[in-house]
C-alpha cells in the first residue's frame, strides 16, 4: 500500500424527507446568500425545488436560482452562475440534482472567487484552491459528485470534456434522499448503476501491491450492485434497493476505496470524448466503453481480472469475468455498441484526436496502461 492522505469531510445526511432540512444545513455552515442551482425541470416537477426554498425561507436565507443545467453541463451556464453570484454577493450554492447539476455549482463555486476564466482550471493551466461553499441535495445515485472533489464541465466551444479536482471543491453537505431517486426512468437507473461500478473498476485497476483492504472494500460494493441492480430495475419505488445503491454510490467515489493505490480512469476518459461527441449519458457510454477497455489491456495483469472474475461474479478467468460484466450491464438495458450511442467509425480519428491532444495533452493518455493514439483508436474500434 502507498502512503496517502484522505481528507473527506463531506456531512452526509441520508434518508427520508432529509431535503426539509437544507435551509439549516447551509446556515450551519455560514451561508447567508444562497444560490439554488439546478437541472432541467425534474426536481420542479417534483416539488422538490419548493421544499427546498420552503427550507431556506424558514431560516430567514436570502436566495436566487437559476436552473437549467443539462446533462454533461456546459460552460455556457457556468458564466452565468458566475455573474449572477458576483451581482448578488452570493456566499452558498445549493445544488439540486444529479452530477451535472453538482458539477456545475462546484465550477461556479470556484469561478466566482477567480479573476480570470474559470475553464483554466478545467484545461489544466491552474489548480483550485478556493472555492464559494457547496451543499447538494442529490436526486440520481451516480456520478458520486456528491462527496467528490472533482468536477467535469463540457467546453462548448470544441466540444471537450475535461474534468478537474480540489479538496476545496468538496461538498460541505450532501442530503441523500432515496425517495428523491424514486422518479427516475429505468434507463437513468441504470445509467447511473453503470457509472457507480465503473468508479469502483476504475480504482480496482491499479499497479499497486498489498492492497487487501480496498481491493475488498471494492469487491463488496461491486457485489452489492450486482445483487441490488435487478432488484431496483425490476421495480423502481423499491427504497431498500434504492437505499443500498445510493449509498454505494457515494462510498464508490469519496476515494474511501481508492486510497494507498494508483488507479486507472483510463475508461473515463474514453468516455467522456464520446458524452463529449455524442451528449449521449455517462452512464451508457461508460458500459461500451468498459468491457472495449478491460480486455484491450488484460493481460497487463491477468490475475488482477481474474480474482476480480473469481471473486465478485463467480466466474474463473479474465475473459469470463469481463463478458459477464458486459452482460450484466446489456442485462440493466444498457448499450453495447458505438452505433447504439449514435456514432460510427468515422468519427473515430476525431475522438482520438480530442482525447489525446484535445486541451493540453500529449497525445496519450495514462493509467493502469498508458495508451497511445493507436491503441485508442484500436480501443474505439472494439466498440463497433
Ligand atoms: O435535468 P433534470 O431534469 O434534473 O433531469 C436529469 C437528467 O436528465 C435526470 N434526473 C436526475 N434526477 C432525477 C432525474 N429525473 C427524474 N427524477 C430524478 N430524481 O437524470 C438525467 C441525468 O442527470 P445528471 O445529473 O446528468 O446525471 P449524473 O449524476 O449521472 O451526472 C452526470 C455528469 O456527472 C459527470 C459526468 O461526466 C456527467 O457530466 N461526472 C462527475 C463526476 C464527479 N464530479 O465526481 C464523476 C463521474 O465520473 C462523472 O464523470
Ligand atoms: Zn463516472
Amino acid at each position: 500500500m502507498e502512503n496517502f492522505t484522505f481528507y473527506s469531510p463531506t456531512k452526509f445526511v441520508f434518508g427520508k424527507e432529509t431535503e426539509k432540512e437544507t435551509g439549516s444545513f447551509v446556515k450551519s455552515f455560514g451561508g447567508s446568500r444562497v444560490l439554488i442551482h439546478y437541472g432541467g425541470g425534474s426536481a420542479v416537477r417534483s416539488g422538490l425545488i419548493d421544499r427546498v426554498k420552503d427550507s431556506l425561507k424558514k431560516e430567514g436565507l436570502f436566495f436566487v436560482e437559476l436552473g437549467g443545467v443539462k446533462p454533461n453541463p456546459r460552460s455556457g451556464l457556468v458564466y452565468d452562475g458566475i455573474e449572477l453570484c458576483k451581482s448578488n454577493d452570493i456566499d452558498f450554492i445549493v445544488a439540486v440534482g444529479g452530477g451535472s447539476a453538482i458539477d456545475s455549482a462546484k465550477a461556479i463555486a470556484a469561478g466566482v472567487l477567480y479573476d480570470g476564466d474559470f475553464w483554466d482550471f478545467y484545461s489544466g493551466k491552474k489548480g483550485i484552491e478556493k472555492a464559494l461553499p457547496v451543499g447538494t441535495v442529490l436526486t440520481i445515485a451516480a456520478a458520486g459528485s456528491e462527496g467528490s472533489g472533482d468536477s467535469v464541465i463540457t467546453k462548448e466551444e470544441g466540444m471537450y470534456k475535461r474534468g478537474t479536482g480540489s479538496e476545496a471543491l468538496r461538498p460541505k453537505f450532501s442530503i441523500l434522499n432515496p425517495e428523491l431517486t424514486t422518479t427516475l426512468p429505468a434507463f437513468q437507473t441504470a445509467c447511473g448503476i453503470t457509472d457507480i461500478m465503473a468508479h469502483l473498476y476504475e480504482r480496482y485497476l491499479t499497479n499497486s501491491k498489498d492492497v487487501e483492504v480496498t481491493d475488498r472494500l471494492i469487491e463488496a460494493l461491486l457485489i452489492t450492485m450486482k445483487n441490488e441492480a435487478p432488484k431496483v430495475m425490476k421495480d423502481l419505488k423499491d427504497y431498500q434497493a434504492r437505499a443500498n445503491i445510493m449509498w454505494a454510490g457515494t462510498m464508490a467515489h469519496t476515494n474511501s476505496c481508492g486510497v494507498g493505490r494508483s488507479q486507472d480512469w483510463n475508461s473515463h476518459n474514453i468516455e467522456h470524448e464520446l458524452s463529449g461527441l455524442y451528449d449521449c449519458a455517462h452512464g451508457a457510454g461508460l458500459a461500451v466503453t468498459m468491457p472495449a477497455v478491460f480486455t484491450y489491456v488484460k493481460d497487463h495483469d491477468i490475475a488482477r481480472f481474474e480474482q476480480v472474475a473469481k471473486r465478485v461474479w463467480g466466474v474463473d478467468t479474465a475473459e469470463e469475468g469481463i463478458e459477464a460484466f458486459r452482460q450484466f450491464l446489456i442485462s440493466i438495458g444498457m448499450p453495447s455498441t458505438l452505433g447504439d450511442l449514435g456514432g460510427s467509425e468515422e468519427d473515430i480519428p476525431t475522438l482520438v484526436k480530442n482525447l489525446c491532444y484535445g486541451d493540453g495533452r500529449d497525445g496519450s493518455i495514462s493509467g493502469f496502461v498508458t495508451l497511445n493514439e493507436e491503441d485508442c483508436a484500436n480501443i474505439y474500434r472494439m466498440m463497433i
